[in-house]
């Protein structure tokens, strides 16, 4: 390059670069990449994917809906004798999808299955639906676990047929679902809620077990429960590895309404939400299924903690709140609260499913009604709100749930 081109470059404000380039110590960790899409449930009648791309920035862009052929549904709450179906929080659950290598997966409340889809990864927004919805042997599905290691799907239900049914999956779809896993539920469908039913399923870091959370109910004294599966490998590496029916079902001292969670990594701790006080680290033996909490995190002034991502750049755990529009960062050693961003300024009731990416955290607020549906995209360095994505159409509304990022 000629001395004069670097001469016009610097005149056209390319100098301006050099003291922000250097504002940032050379200890920092480097930005990480970003996700490629958001995708969540409309968990309408008839039931969609909505699918939002992610720019290089981090943000989010105009999206699609893809039909699932399968419906969706409400848990239903009773308040003096009146029955009522419930929204925002149409679930009661976290990870109503997910995400395994380039396959989705969706619960259809509603019609007691899940779809499979393919994610054309040059257009992440491209779904193609794998077979057909698969029949998931419960009532309600709200919940759902793929492990890319096994190529196994579980899916937990929450109606009058409640458990947990896994089926392997291949490119062709999902094979047949094998056996309800009992949690220890009595439920009717659609369940009365939002306690005792199943919050979660998801595996463990190593993919080698299952874990389930089940809340309990403070009115009655049950505590809330883990459930612990361990992942069978066949002796015989031809045979698929299937997920034991043998499980062990703990409850959890000190726990009330356990709720959404996520493993940490380089760790056989888990995070887990509780809305009775805020959010704990417990420690976990798969083997012997015994779970006891480590730390503690009592949230002051919270109302209903109930979902979990942990950021790749913080290594910070970040919970919501469907009745308190902020986001709390915890400590996912020892459950310390390390900052509280008090997002009321954008006009959302509250959050509920959220993922981490990148350097970012991706808030789902389906709204109330009256507030349209959107998405609070949050730094997770800085604990700023850097968008807030309102969803228009796609078959967004208050019933909307569930949060998963394709990397
Ligand atoms: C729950 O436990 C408390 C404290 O042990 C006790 O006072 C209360 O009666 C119990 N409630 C029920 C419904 O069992
Ligand atoms: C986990 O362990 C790997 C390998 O030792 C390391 O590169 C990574 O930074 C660790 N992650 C965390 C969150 O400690
Ligand atoms: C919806 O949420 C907004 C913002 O918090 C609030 O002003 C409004 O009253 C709520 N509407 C309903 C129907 O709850």
């Amino acid at each position: 390059m000629h001395t004069s081109t670097w001469t016009s470059l610097l005149f056209l404000g390319l100098a301006n670069l050099v003291p922000e380039a250097s504002a940032r110590p050379s200890s920092c960790p480097p930005p990480l990449k970003p996700g490629k899409a958001l995708y969540m449930i409309s968990n309408g009648a008839r039931n969609s994917v909505i699918a939002l791309p992610i720019n290089s920035n981090g943000l989010l862009g105009q999206g699609t809906s893809t039909p699932t052929d399968g419906w969706g549904s409400n848990f239903v709450t009773i308040t003096n004798n009146k029955k009522e179906a419930a929204g925002p929080d149409a679930l009661a659950s976290q990870a109503a999808l997910t995400i395994s290598g380039n396959y989705l997966f969706a619960v259809n409340p509603g019609s007691n299955t899940v779809t499979m889809f393919s994610i054309d990864p040059k257009n992440p927004l491209k779904l193609t639906m794998l077979g057909q919805p698969v029949p998931v042997l419960g009532d309600f599905p709200n919940t759902v676990a793929a492990s890319a290691k096994n190529n196994i799907v579980c899916v937990g239900s929450s109606g009058a047929k409640s458990g947990i049914a896994c089926a392997p999956f291949s490119a062709r779809g999902i094979g047949k679902m094998d056996q309800l896993r009992p949690v220890g539920l009595k439920q009717t469908t659609p369940p009365v809620g939002p306690t005792l039913t199943v919050s979660q399923v998801f595996f463990s870091g190593d993919e080698e077990t299952l874990f389930t959370t089940v809340k309990g109910d403070p009115t009655t004294n049950v505590t809330g429960t883990l459930g612990v599966f361990p992942v069978d490998q066949p002796c015989d590496t031809r045979d698929a590895a299937t997920v034991s029916t043998d499980g062990k079902l703990t409850k959890v001292d000190g726990t009330v309404v356990l709720f959404g969670s996520s493993t940490i990594q380089n760790s056989t701790d888990i995070f887990v939400t509780d809305p009775a006080f805020g959010a704990a680290v417990l420690s976990v033996d798969a083997e012997s299924g015994a779970a006891s909490i480590k730390g503690k995190a009592t949230i002051e002034g919270q109302k209903a903690t109930c979902w979990v991502a942990i950021s790749p750049d913080t290594n910070t755990a970040f919970v919501t709140d469907v009745s308190s529009n902020r986001i709390v960062e915890v400590s996912t050693t020892d459950a310390s609260i390390k900052s509280v961003t008090d997002l009321s300024a954008n006009g959302d009731p509250g959050l509920i499913d959220l993922r981490a990416a990148g350097s970012f955290i991706y808030a789902l607020s389906p709204g109330n009604g009256t507030t349209l549906p959107a998405v609070t995209v949050m730094d997770a360095r800085s604990k700023k709100q850097v968008q807030h994505f309102q969803i228009k159409g796609l078959g967004a509304s208050k019933s909307t749930q569930g949060a998963a990022v394709l990397l």
